[in-house]
């Protein structure tokens, strides 16, 4: 996808090129417990991100405006706060399960796109010159995602996290030189040293200094109505998921499909439950899959991708790939269903489905795209669930994601995680949604097996959104795809 253009944010004044000055935020914490914890701030968060276009505004602005419109694209990534060197400089990196390492400074001014240019330019950047603590080495890589790259020069510096007193010193990272579609710096947290490079990432670095006891880290996205979710290294949040954590060995890269070490798990089968409640199971889906937090979409075969997109009335992807679904369905009570020996991760249908917000009105895209290269289970399906990425065990621990509360526990290498049970009640979904019954559905829609299937062809903007405009730029194109393909020993 070579036009990756994001269009974060419906901004309306004029960027400035100053540093960005981040807000503090305070809710980074940790306690007597040996792990360390991150807001996960949602792309689309106004709290974090409008606060710094509000400052902006005052500085360089005719006209006091506070806070500017975001479009409502909530689903397309997630980021984490790392405050870098001496004196500290606040850089929002992608945090992403699917790449190694970490990188800030991407070259906001190779992006096309105003919003985008000013979302790069929101998340902070670091200049090594500025820190009393930083070492800057002639050591240069270039990392490869599915889609963009980035030329960086390794730098090791110090980083703290905000609201807490846990720090790292000398951590090696990359300061981008040049970059290529990329409007963030990104947190790779795949395996690391000796694994997949010849340096500590920042998960090796956290157990390696004490800031953690195990190479383990939790990581709940939050939904897209909370905006916010969190992500915990060498600890848990019992307040965040039901149910018992679900250990799934990690596929060895020997054994997997790409051969390289991820996070790699075996999925039983996939499902949907509609409304109906007439559970079908997919033919087909038993497969590996790795959990890719840097990933907007889920990745699927084709022919598991168009059954599922079958149920949910889309008769086959347009020009982009996408599945353009009725959005009627996202009020519907109804799961897509991803089963792992002993738990099944129940996606609500307002989860799966992106809905966009265009100049053209609003359209709905299924949260599921079909790939020849990769399985993979995005934010679509993570936000969701509740995941412990354990390198230590070799193991994800799975749940139902829920939010009840706050309860963290510091994991400990004799913990057994398969032990592990949330506090919250299992959600039910449904009674959660905001239906309306399926008179909300145009008529002539329910399928055999009960599925909640949109409108085929009638009433879609689809077709006069297409060739309405060819130099408009469709800002519902966005959606990461931060695999790191380079970096392997
Ligand atoms: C975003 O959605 C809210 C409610 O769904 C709506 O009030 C608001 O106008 C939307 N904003 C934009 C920029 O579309
Ligand atoms: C990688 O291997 C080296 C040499 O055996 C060892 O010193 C280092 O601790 C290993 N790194 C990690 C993160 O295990
Ligand atoms: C499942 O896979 C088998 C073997 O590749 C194939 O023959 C069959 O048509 C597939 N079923 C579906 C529903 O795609
Ligand atoms: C951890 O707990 C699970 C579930 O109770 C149990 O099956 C497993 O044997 C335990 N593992 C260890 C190493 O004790």
């Amino acid at each position: 996808m070579a036009s990756r253009l994001l269009s974060l944010f419906a901004l309306v004044s004029v960027a400035s090129c100053h540093a960005v000055d981040v807000a503090p935020r305070a809710d980074s914490t940790d306690s007597s417990g040996k792990y360390v914890k991150f807001p996960v701030i949602h792309s689309t968060n106004q709290d974090v991100f409008a606060d710094v276009w509000a400052k902006r505004d005052v500085w360089s602005s005719k006209r006091g405006i506070q806070t500017l419109p975001l479009a409502n694209r909530s689903d397309v990534a997630y980021y984490a706060r790392l405050d870098i060197g001496n004196p500290p400089q606040p850089n929002y990196v992608q945090l992403d399960t699917g790449s190694f390492e970490l990188w800030v400074n991407p070259d906001c001014s190779t992006l096309e796109a105003t919003s985008d240019i000013r979302f790069c330019q929101a998340v902070g950047s670091y200049n090594p010159s500025s820190s009393s603590s930083s070492v800057v080495s002639t050591s240069t890589k270039t990392l490869r995602y599915g889609i963009g790259s980035a030329n960086i020069q390794y730098v090791t510096d110090d980083i703290t996290f905000a609201g807490s007193n846990s720090q790292l010193k000398s951590v090696q990272f990359g300061a981008a030189t040049t970059t290529v579609d990329e409007f963030s710096g990104i947190l790779g947290i795949g395996h690391g040293e000796n694994v997949t490079i010849r340096y500590k990432n920042f998960v090796d670095e956290l157990q390696d200094q004490g800031v953690t006891d195990t190479k383990a880290f939790s990581l709940a996205l939050g939904s897209k109505s909370e905006q916010e979710g969190v992500v915990i290294f060498g600890g848990i949040d019992t307040g965040k998921f039901a149910g018992t954590l679900q250990s799934q060995p990690i596929i060895p890269a020997a054994k997997s499909p790409d051969g390289v070490p991820r996070y790699w798990i075996a999925m039983d089968h996939m499902s949907l439950t509609p409304p109906s409640g007439n559970v079908k199971k997919y033919d087909n889906s038993t497969m590996a899959v790795f959990l890719d937090s840097g990933a907007t979409l889920t990745l699927l075969p084709q022919a598991l991708a168009d059954a599922v997109a079958a149920d949910f009335g889309s008769d086959g992807t347009d020009s982009n790939g996408f599945y353009l679904v009725d959005c009627s369905l996202n009020n519907l009570p109804g799961t897509v269903d991803f089963a792992f020996p002993g738990i099944t991760i129940q996606v609500p249908y307002n989860e799966m489905i992106r809905e966009l917000r265009t100049s053209f009105g609003t359209q709905c895209y299924l949260g599921i795209t079909p790939n020849s290269d990769f399985v993979l289970l995005g934010d679509t399906m993570l936000r969701s669930a509740y995941a412990v990425f354990d390198q230590t065990n070799d193991a994800i621990h799975l749940a139902q994601y829920v939010n009840c509360g706050t309860n963290e526990v510091e994991i400990t290498t004799s913990m057994n995680m398969s032990q592990i049970t949330g506090q919250c009640d299992p959600p039910n979904f449904r009674n959660s949604a905001s239906s309306t019954g399926s008179g909300t559905l145009p008529t002539g829609t329910a399928t055999g097996t009960g599925a909640a299937a949109g409108s085929t062809g009638t009433g879609n903007a689809a077709p006069s959104l297409y060739t309405a405009s060819t130099v408009w730029i469709p800002v519902w194109v966005g959606a990461f795809f931060a695999i790191g393909l380079a970096g392997i020993l």
